[in-house]
């Protein structure tokens, strides 16, 4: 089956079983790799993206769902220069950051959370992250960061 979507503002298109998951779709199909692979039955939220800036869980969803859709991944999240952006510059700075495999679909699930709510609480924080997991941080920092991206663009005027 023949597959047509815009992944991070580019028209792509390729050709994949009828079945594929959107996250094999991306990885094995498009090569994007940001996008991580982990329980593969929507429980660790390794493999988020936003569909049409919704957050999802790319292993629950087939790619034929997402076909005429948006889908940004993490590649689709940097600052206007290439570098990390306000909110990834965070999770380095609060060391949100640990192994790593977590953290594309943190950045992600904090990307939904400030475009729908610019001024989070930090419950409101901690329930946005609660669909992913990370075995390394304990959260803390984690929520410290995406609370630190949400007061940096208040100030900058982005909400
Ligand atoms: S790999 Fe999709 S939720 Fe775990
Ligand atoms: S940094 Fe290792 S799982 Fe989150």
């Amino acid at each position: 089956m023949k597959f047509e979507l815009t992944v991070n503002g580019v028209r792509q298109s390729s050709e994949a079983p009828a079945d594929i998951s959107l996250l094999h779709f991306l990885r094995d199909n498009l090569r994007m790799t940001g996008t991580k692979e982990g329980c593969n039955v929507g429980e660790c939220g390794a493999c988020s993206v936003l569909l049409d800036g919704k957050l999802v869980n790319s292993c629950l969803v087939l790619a034929a769902q997402a076909n005429g859709r948006e889908v940004i991944t993490i590649e689709g999240i940097h600052a206007p220069d290439g570098g990390p952006n306000d909110l990834q510059q965070a999770f380095i700075e609060y060391g949100a950051v640990q192994c790593g495999y977590c953290t594309p679909g943190m950045v992600l699930a904090g990307e939904a959370l400030l475009n729908s709510n610019p001024k989070p609480t930090r419950l409101e924080i901690r329930e946005a992250i609660a669909g992913n997991l990370c075995r390394c941080t304990g959260y803390q920092q984690i929520v410290d960061a995406i609370e630190a991206a949400a007061i940096h663009r208040q100030e900058a005027g982005h909400d």
